[in-house]
């Protein structure tokens, strides 16, 4: 046992991988070929599959994912995108990058996901599409949610960064919207060893769209249909994905006892609200998040315990200095603030042992 515990240690999962990374790293590199090649092709192929979706398009990272999926569906000046009040502030981004403005709603105050009966709410004559983001890693009801999108007649952009291999009533995520993001940012459950994002979807006509517009909106070299941008995913990005995906489900399978350990933990203590699911909805824990009112407090005596914490997120999107042209002011989305004070998310990723967890348990427990 280390007597210091990460937040997030790669040792484990880089010792499983590593001899096959050194291998695909030299297939890339005598290929002589580093841009949208056979490796490329291969893992959308795969990651499509391993989605049950028709089409994954390989980009740049989440962020132009989303970018891109909000730009294939035309959404610009004058639309509405709903997004969750409490997300990583990506979600927004991409509303805002497309010109289009983002209709903040609040979460469910248990799972930390949209609520499905504050999205009917926020519903207007502009609304245009509705992105629901699995937050750590806890798909969201996404029966509900899919089922408000066609009584309005608005598109479903999932944003499935953090929930990879999760699902809803059986169902994956990343495959309920019309067209859906992820990113393999290095700390996700699938994770690069770079930046990089794919767009999953089972329409045609968006997924060549999309393809198109990650490579200069062009089909054909030196062509250009319409105005699009290099957010391609790499070579090598694709190698490694190709073989770190083999691995996904037996990892998220370890987050999940993983959590397991925590709940049963830290069930008992009166001041830990530990993390709930919905009813039919699964998580590939990508994040294992507590609340407390001392928060900051917990966390600094974890730190001086020798224990890794981190919070998701410290500034709602609504409150942060990006964002003051919106005009929004403290208190006007009271549940995504209230977690945004007392959240902390503990160690949690392949390798992490069950005495490691016994001592994070203890050391919470012995907070006063
Ligand atoms: C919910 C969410 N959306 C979007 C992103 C953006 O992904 P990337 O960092 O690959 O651009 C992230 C990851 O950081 C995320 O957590």
């Amino acid at each position: 046992m280390n007597s210091e515990i990460k937040f997030l240690d790669f040792t484990c999962m880089n010792a499983q991988v590593r001899e096959a990374m050194i291998q695909q790293f030299e297939n890339v590199f005598d290929s002589q070929w580093y841009i949208l090649g056979d490796h490329v092709k291969q893992f959308e192929k795969i990651y499509a599959d391993a989605n049950e979706v028709k089409h994954c398009v390989g980009v740049a990272n989440g962020l132009d994912a989303l970018i891109l999926c909000l730009k294939a569906l035309d959404i610009k000046e004058g639309d509405e995108v709903i997004v969750p009040s409490n997300t990583y502030i990506a979600s927004w981004l991409a509303v805002s990058f497309v010109g289009a403005t983002p209709v903040p709603v609040e979460p469910n105050e248990n799972t930390y996901n949209i609520s499905p009966e504050k999205i009917k709410a926020a519903i207007t004559r502009k609304t245009k599409v509705i992105m629901p983001v699995h937050l750590y890693g806890q798909a969201c009801e996404m029966d509900a949610i899919m089922k408000i999108a066609e009584e309005n007649n608005v598109y479903v952009l999932e944003d499935n960064a953090q929930a990879q291999g999760s699902s809803y009533n059986g169902k994956l995520t990343g495959s309920f919207g019309h067209i859906n993001a992820t990113s393999f940012y290095p700390g996700k459950n699938l994770g690069a060893y770079g930046d990089a994002g794919a767009i999953t979807t089972n329409d045609d006509a968006l997924a060549d769209k999309v393809k198109v517009l990650r490579n200069y909106g062009s089909h054909k070299k030196y062509f250009n249909e319409i105005k699009g941008v290099n957010s391609r995913l790499d070579e090598l990005q694709a190698a490694f994905l190709t073989v770190k995906i083999n691995y996904l489900t037996e990892w998220n399978a370890e987050r999940n006892v993983i959590a397991t350990w925590y709940n049963e933990g830290l069930a008992s203590l009166k001041n830990i609200t530990i993390p709930a699911l919905a009813e039919g909805s699964t998580s590939n824990y990508h994040l294992y998040v507590i609340r407390t009112e001392k928060r900051n407090a917990l966390a600094e005596h974890l730190k001086k315990n020798g224990i890794g914490s981190l919070i998701h997120y410290p500034v709602p999107p609504h409150l942060q200095e990006a964002y003051r042209e919106l005009g929004y002011k403290k208190g006007d989305f009271p549940i995504a603030e209230k977690i945004a004070e007392t959240c902390l998310s503990l160690p949690i990723y392949p390798g992490i042992e069950k005495d490691e967890v016994d001592k994070v348990v203890n050391i919470i427990s012995d907070f006063k």
